[in-house]
């Protein structure tokens, strides 16, 4: 459920009209619902009233500061990926006992700067990695708190792109090697287990992946426990799907009691990694119609938004769905709907039938909210959209959009180089 809905004729988002923020704020623009956002993240807590687990939103899903710092003042935890997103984290407020470090690729710097803030735990990818997080620990002579992401080597049924659970997956350590990553982890001098984590994969609308590999990762637990591991966490990572299309995604209960039921004797901690369930459908991206055309077998919506600022059909085909800001008479005929981008796959929509919208017209791309903005690039060198937030009657520019002096910053044109003027 979301609350972007037609009023007369015209999308709103809360009781805010669409068509006013683009005037006021321009486009392409990305819309966010905070009442929305507040009650996903509801709706996701209640569902585990039972097992109370530390929710750590995942930045990577949408990073803006705001957002993040939405979910931080309802308690949320977050769950980053790099420097970069812990710096974000702690500015928007995230107490940093709430934060977990997954990722294959931490940086000797990364891990310091994570240490340094003292987060909750670090899901070790690698053997390397471990050793270099307790070379690092020992300089900076601190205990490093680590969970060991484990791969169960389960399908998710998703996307290849967006599935992290198999073998052929750079993700985690191999389920069949775990205990032995955590004997060897036990052995570090300056290393602290606390807790375990998977991730299977993303947009996951099938429950019996999950279960099957919470299962996998339980017995794995049972026997580390046996063996004196102390396991404090049971980290299950993010992955729910939403409703782009007509998805029938996976039952938050069921989700939840299959949790509780798998995790029934587990004394710990569960940890939960949410992203795209949380602000997926909380977010839409504006754009205006610039041009039409047509040839013999196309008809073509030309938009100032491009795969720079939503990538997700250029990447996955990944399916977005458009409708008019102002809902119009015209009849509906098959388009493809394309940014200004100097590529072919630079597309929203291929053949979908909508509106003949007039040059000046807006629509929206609806389920934008996650991996949206934050997958955005300056390829073209496009200007990044703004960012708005809606909060009832209210809304606040979250993020400027980008100027031209913005573009070349921290660029230098060498000496060696004369400008001819
Ligand atoms: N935890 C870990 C370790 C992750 O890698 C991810 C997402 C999440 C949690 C959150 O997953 P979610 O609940 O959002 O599914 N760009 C792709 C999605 C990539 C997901 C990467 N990892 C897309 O646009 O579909």
């Amino acid at each position: 459920m979301n609350f972007f809905e037609y009023r007369n004729e015209e999308l709103y988002c809360e009781d805010v009209k669409i068509s006013s923020i683009a005037e006021q704020v321009g486009t392409p623009v990305y819309i966010y619902s905070a009442k929305t956002l507040r009650r996903h993240y509801n709706v996701f807590k209640d569902a585990f009233v039972k097992t109370k687990p530390l929710i750590c939103y995942s930045v990577k899903a949408n990073s803006n500061i705001a957002v993040v710092s939405l979910f931080a003042s309802m308690g949320a935890g977050a769950d980053i990926v790099s420097g970069g997103e812990l710096f974000r984290a702690i500015k928007a407020g995230i107490e940093s006992k709430k934060i977990v470090y997954s990722g294959v690729g931490k940086t000797a710097e990364e891990i310091a700067y994570g240490l340094k803030e003292g987060i909750l735990m670090f899901n070790v990818e690698s053997i390397e990695e471990l050793e270099a997080i307790d070379d690092i620990a020992g300089q900076m002579r601190v205990k490093a708190p680590v969970s060991i992401r484990v791969n169960p080597d389960i399908d998710p049924l998703t996307h290849p792109y967006i599935s992290t659970g198999m073998k052929k997956n750079k993700f985690g350590i191999d389920v069949k090697y775990a205990k032995e990553a955590y004997n060897i982890a036990r052995s570090k001098d300056n290393i602290k287990i606390v807790g375990i984590d998977m991730h299977i994969g993303s947009q996951l609308t099938e429950l019996s992946p999950i279960v099957d590999a919470l299962k996998r990762l339980y017995d794995l637990v049972s026997e580390l426990i046996k063996a004196g591991i102390n396991i404090r966490y049971i980290d299950i990572g993010g992955g729910l799907g939403i409703t782009y299309k007509d998805e029938e995604t996976v039952s938050l209960d069921k989700y939840a009691k299959a949790i509780e039921t798998t995790l029934r004797n587990f004394q710990g901690k569960l940890v939960l990694e949410p992203g795209r369930l949380l602000v997926g459908n909380a977010g839409i991206l504006v754009a205006k119609v610039l041009y039409r055309k047509s040839n013999e077998r196309k008809r073509f919506m030309i938009v100032d938004a491009g795969m720079n600022d939503l990538i997700r059909p250029s990447f996955y085909d990944a399916y977005h769905e458009i409708v008019p800001v102002r809902k119009t008479q015209s009849k509906y005929v098959k388009q493809d709907v394309v940014g200004p981008i100097c590529e072919s796959g630079d597309f929203f929509a291929h053949d979908r039938s909508l509106p003949l919208l007039e040059r000046g017209q807006l629509i929206a791309l609806m389920s934008a909210g996650a991996y949206g903005f934050s997958m955005s690039s300056n390829y073209n060198s496009r200007k990044r959209a703004a960012e708005v937030l809606v909060n009832g009657k209210e809304y606040y520019v979250i993020r400027e959009r980008e100027t031209n002096e913005a573009l070349i910053r921290g660029e230098k044109i060498p000496s060696f180089i004369k400008i001819r003027r």
